[in-house]
């Protein structure tokens, strides 16, 4: 199959290349890129796309998701999130390991990877845990999970509250070239809290989530890096502090790379205020001041990438009371119309916002994507920047729906999804 893409504007921040051309793919990788190319008469007729108005880019990455299989399908299937995944424009996504059994052993990581290949589409890559269980007392099977596939290590969901462990998963980690990807929340802080911990948990009752807890992680993790030498990504930055200490860290030669996520630039804890536990998620959504705060971490460039945090729960499952609802929100499909809206606001040129989902997670993983270039392999996204898309619970392929944006109309749709030079999702 060949395809010839024509009359978008094609971003490769890797290349500092933003120009008008066509791209042409056969057999899985890109053959050339030109003004008004000519497929030669020797070859095959391409199927052509025109995708004027659009822009195209090497395919976007998510380096934060949870697709739930093995163990909650009822949330979601590594099919279906994968569908989700290619809907929303990601060409790869890195599945965190809190399934059940937990993603810590190299069985596990080989199940999720054959059905990955089964879905096809879009490419899964395995985080392994740090902990066995996610328990936080023993170091999972690390050298194995990395034979398996693994890419990076995390007990994202939960904490490694016991620093010696986190600092043996570093030496591991940096051992083997492996990041460690760590969700930063004091526990004995956190625990029994619903929301941010401020003025609107306090008019609303609810138990709060002081933005220390995440503080004091971030600071103990960077100090970890600093002493291990390991790569340490401050996964879902919240907090105006993490930011600065991700900022001065980096400052320091500390090898520190940090992801926000777009409820966290989007929404303040005012949000909250209905108790829709839509809105819950850890951790939680912050003050206004923290939300500026993650905006200006992003256009400065100390939070390198944009992920999504993709946390489906059941239907059943959020229709509880606040305190008792799981903590989540869908990301895939609205990843890209929210975090759009940076550069819309002029915080982020599009080269900028491009980087944060192709060449910097791909870099900061070791991963070969990120670059649109002849010869490279054919992974791309093609998205209308100013399409406008109502986001419905109906009109959704994750196999849940729990999102504050249900309703909302987002400015920017993902409008074709290429993985190796396959359509693995058109929306022309
Ligand atoms: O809100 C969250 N949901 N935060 C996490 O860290 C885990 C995630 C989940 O797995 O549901």
């Amino acid at each position: 199959m060949s395809l010839l893409i024509r009359g978008g504007r094609v971003v490769d921040p890797s290349q500092g290349l933003d120009r008008h051309v066509d791209v042409w793919i056969v057999e899985g990788k890109v053959a050339a890129l030109g003004a008004d190319l000519e497929v030669p008469k020797s070859a095959p007729p391409p199927r052509v796309l025109d995708v004027s108005g659009c822009v195209v880019t090497p395919g976007l990455m998510d380096m934060h998701t949870h697709l739930r299989e093995p163990g909650f399908e009822h949330k979601e299937t590594i099919a279906t999130g994968l569908a989700a995944a290619a809907a929303g424009g990601f060409t790869a996504v890195l599945a965190m390991a809190n399934t059940l059994p937990v993603n810590d052993t190299p069985a596990v990581t080989e199940l999720m990877m054959r059905r990955a290949a089964a879905a096809g589409g879009t490419r899964l890559y395995p985080v392994g845990a740090v902990s066995v269980g996610l328990a936080g007392t023993e170091l999972a099977e690390i050298g194995g999970m990395q034979r398996a596939g693994i890419v990076a290590l995390s007990d994202d969901g939960m904490p490694v509250m016991n620093a010696r462990l986190m600092r043996r998963a570093m030496e591991y980690g940096h051992m083997l070239g492996l990041p460690v990807l760590s969700h930063c929340e004091d526990y004995g802080l956190s625990h029994g809290g619903v929301m941010h911990e401020g003025t609107v948990s306090a008019a609303l009752g609810l138990p709060g989530i002081p933005a220390a807890a995440e503080n004091v992680m971030v600071y103990r993790d960077i100090q970890l890096a600093a002493m291990t030498g390991a790569h340490v990504h401050i996964q879902h930055v919240s907090t105006a502090e993490a930011v600065d200490l991700v900022r001065r860290g980096k400052d320091q030669g500390v090898r520190v790379t940090a992801e926000a996520c777009p409820h966290h630039f989007t929404l303040t804890d005012e949000a909250v205020r209905q108790y829709d536990t839509h809105t819950k998620v850890n951790p939680p959504l912050r003050s206004a001041a923290d939300v500026e705060a993650v905006k200006a971490g992003l256009k400065d460039g100390t939070i390198d990438v944009i992920a999504s945090d993709h946390a489906p729960h059941h239907v059943s499952e959020k229709e509880q009371d606040y305190t008792a609802a799981p903590s989540g929100m869908v990301g895939l499909e609205t990843s890209l119309g929210l975090s759009l809206q940076l550069v819309h606001e002029g915080y982020l040129s599009l080269p900028q916002w491009i980087a944060k989902q192709t060449l910097n997670p791909a870099q900061l993983l070791g991963l070969p994507h990120g670059r649109l270039e002849i010869g490279g392999v054919a992974d791309l996204t093609i998205f209308d920047p100013e399409r406008e898309q109502v986001i419905e619970a109906g009109a959704l392929h994750s196999r849940s729906s729990n999102s504050p944006f249900l309703g909302w109309t987002l400015r920017g749709t993902a409008m074709v999804t290429i993985v190796a030079g396959k359509v693995a999702f058109e929306r022309l």
